[in-house]
Parts: structure tokens; sequence; C-alpha cells
């Protein structure tokens, strides 16, 4: 079974490697760190938090959040801070109650999330497309990389993920891909109500 629960994904953070956790940043990221003049960044389901950790590296205050305590801690424990030419701040949450697992508070110029969104159930999509909403700014991006067939079973399709972010987003762009050599797509969602950035790359 693939891990689902924070119990599980703890289980998994305290081996050396998970199966997961690229060391290369993907280029959907750099290309959405690229647009517009962003100064925050909101990573989801961030684990040891390599990504969060380039972009504080490439000037901006990058938030990552993930329910699993043992992620986290080795996120916060990944090196020292100074180095950085902007800020880290790694909390514990669940992305599908930001609002009362977390004090977070927006507004983010872009949100992402590599590899969370396909462990969440029907219900938890919702709530986290809400919270994705509360968070992030008019105009902004959350970008999404989800497997086709994620470990929650329930197939993601452009339809499936337009679907769940109906009130407030439209989808920009679903560009298949074949990260990790599984079926999956990169999700550009727009919220609505900005002055967006038009180009994906
Ligand atoms: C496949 S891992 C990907 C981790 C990281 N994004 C990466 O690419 O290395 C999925 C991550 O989502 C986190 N996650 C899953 N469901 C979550 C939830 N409801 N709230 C917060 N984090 C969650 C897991 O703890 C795990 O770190």
């Amino acid at each position: 079974m693939p891990p689902t629960t924070s119990a599980d994904f703890d289980q998994a953070y305290r081996l050396p490697l998970t199966p997961w956790g690229d060391f290369r940043v993907p280029e959907a990221i750099k290309t959405l760190a690229r647009r517009g003049s962003p100064r925050r960044s909101l990573e989801l389901g961030c684990g040891v938090g390599r990504f969060t950790r380039y972009l504080a590296r490439e000037g901006l205050d990058a938030t990552g959040v993930d329910f699993s305590s043992v992620a986290i801690a080795k996120a916060k424990a990944a090196g020292p801070t100074d180095h950085l030419r902007g800020s880290v701040d790694f909390r514990v949450g669940d992305v599908t109650a930001l609002a009362s697992s977390t004090t977070l508070t927006g507004p983010f110029d872009f949100s992402f999330d590599v590899g969370c969104f396909h462990c969440l159930d029907a219900a938890g999509q919702k709530a986290y497309a809400a919270e994705v909403r509360r968070l992030l700014r008019p105009g902004g991006i959350h970008l999404i990389w989800a497997l086709d067939e994620g470990p929650a079973a329930l197939r993601l399709t452009p339809a499936a993920v337009k679907r769940v972010f109906l009130d407030g987003f439209s989808l920009q762009d679903a560009r298949p891909s074949r990260r990790r050599i599984i079926a999956s797509h990169w999700y550009w969602l727009e919220k609505h109500g900005g002055d967006p950035i038009r180009q994906v790359d």
C-alpha cells in the first residue's frame, strides 16, 4: 500500500531515502518562479523541503507545509539559512485544513505541489482547493504535479482537476509528463480576479 496518512509518511521519512524526493528542481517550478516578481511562495506537501529551499536561495520568502513532522524536522535541519537570499519557513500542517492546523496567512504570489494532491480523497481535494483559494493572491498561479493514477486511487485527468478547482480558478494549462517514468501531468491553475501573467513556457 502506498503511504497516504501522516503516520505512513512519518515512517517513510525515517528511512535515509524515500522513493520520491528529486534533487533536481523541476523546470516548471523554475519557470513559475521567474514569472513576474514574486516575493512569497507556498509549497504544499513539501516533504524535506528541497524545492522551498531552492526558492529561498533564489531570493523568495518561501514557505513549505507538510503533515509529516519527520519530514519537516528534516527540512528544518537541512542546512544553515544564512546563505539564503530569501527566507524559509517550514510548518507542520494538513493541506486540507491549513486554517485550523497552521497560522499561515496569505497572500502568496504563487503556490505549488509536487506529489501531494494525488494523495487526497475527493473531500480532501475540495478542501485543499478552498485553502489554495484562501491563501493565493488573485491572479496567482497554483502549480500541481500529480500522477494520473495516484495513491488515493482517484484517476486524475485535466477534466477532473478542472472540476475540483471550478470555484475561483481557471485551468490554464495541463501538460502531460513522464516524470518518474509514470503518466502524470503538470497542472497550471490561475486564481481568478487578478492581473495574470499569461505565458506558460
Ligand atoms: C510523494 S511525497 C512528495 C514530497 C515532495 N513534494 C517531493 O517531491 O519530494 C508527498 C508529500 O505530501 C505530503 N502530504 C500528503 N498528504 C498531505 C496532507 N493532507 N497534508 C500535508 N501534507 C501531505 C506527504 O507527507 C509527503 O511529504
